[in-house]
């Protein structure tokens, strides 16, 4: 069944001349039938450059919308339009405002995951395999992060010369996961590695070998020579892990399941190639602004 929806929607795929993106979050087999599948910076990359008509992206709301911003003459279709994400809600257009005002001389960094209008707040937009990079490059001494408070507090260790004003969001996926969920984990598996996403917390950060975006880890772990690794990210990523490492082992120390990535299905997919859904419309205003701060991110971040 699985597989006939999947070679139905690669048949209408061609025909439509889309292409099909999937975040590392995704179920196994929209990471399957997807073109490319990638972390939010690979893939912003490959919707600014898509020569397809249509960009079907399998992830959550702010990176259907970074794509459209990226990419505004393509029709750009997030399948489960209700796919969200709760830390990107986390800051609101008139809060961010009012911060804002309060460091009028800071440099205003926005993690991708949020709204595009925050975006538009913002000088620069960062990922997690480019927030280190981005930040090297600007000279402000005074640095407005947000919404992530892990991610920003995680960048900050490595500028200690700077100010960073942390915004107090959060990923409750990644927030699940607690030091003594990994000091368990050490313990029943002892010298494995351990390789975390920054959205998770300090000490969750300070009890691991490796920090890195979703391909981050993927890589490291490929990488590697060890068989055996304690991975502390959402579980999305088990199946590049096993696909690129067969014979390796791979430890969630805690059930760490993003329900908003979940929520795209293969019939929604199909769905969204056969023109049932809607796709994603953006203030024209607000996204040339949105443009600069992720046009920023791809420039500094290189
Ligand atoms: P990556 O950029 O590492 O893919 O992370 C996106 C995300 O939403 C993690 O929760
Ligand atoms: Fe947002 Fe967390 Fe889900 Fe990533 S894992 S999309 S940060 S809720």
């Amino acid at each position: 069944m699985t597989n006939q929806l999947s070679e139905k929607i690669l048949k209408l795929k061609k025909e439509k001349n889309a292409i099909i993106l999937a975040h590392l979050y995704q179920i196994p087999e929209i990471q399957e039938i997807a073109d490319y599948v990638g972390d939010s910076y690979y893939l912003s990359q490959v919707a600014r450059d898509a020569k397809e008509d249509l960009i079907i992206f399998c992830g959550v709301k702010f990176m259907a919308e970074s794509a459209k911003v990226l990419s505004p003459e393509k029709t750009v279709i997030l399948p489960a339009p209700n796919a969200g994400c709760p830390m990107a809600d986390m800051a609101e257009v008139e809060d961010v405002e009012e911060m804002i005002k309060k460091y009028p001389d800071a440099f205003k960094v926005c993690y991708i995951n949020s709204s595009y209008e925050v975006k538009a707040l913002c000088d620069a937009s960062v990922t997690s395999s480019s927030a280190l990079n981005i930040i090297k490059n600007i000279p402000n001494k005074q640095i407005l992060f947000l919404p992530d408070q892990n991610l920003g507090g995680y960048i900050s260790e490595f500028f200690p010369e700077k100010e960073f004003i942390l915004w107090r969001g959060f990923c409750p996926t990644h927030h699940r996961i607690t030091a003594e969920d990994i000091i368990k984990a050490k313990e029943e598996h002892p010298n494995v590695k351990v390789l975390s996403h920054p959205e998770c917390s300090k000490e969750v950060r300070d009890l691991s070998d490796y920090i890195g975006s979703t391909s981050g880890i993927i890589n490291y772990a490929t990488e590697c020579e060890d068989k055996e690794f304690i991975i502390a990210t959402e579980e999305g990523v088990l199946h590049q892990l096993k696909k690129k490492n067969p014979d390796k082992k791979f430890y969630f120390p805690e059930v760490m399941v993003c329900p908003n990535m979940k929520k795209t299905s293969l019939q929604d997919v199909y769905d969204a190639l056969d023109g049932k859904k809607e796709e994603v419309i953006l203030d024209e205003e607000i996204r040339k602004k949105a443009l600069t701060s992720l046009e920023n991110m791809h420039k500094l971040g290189n």
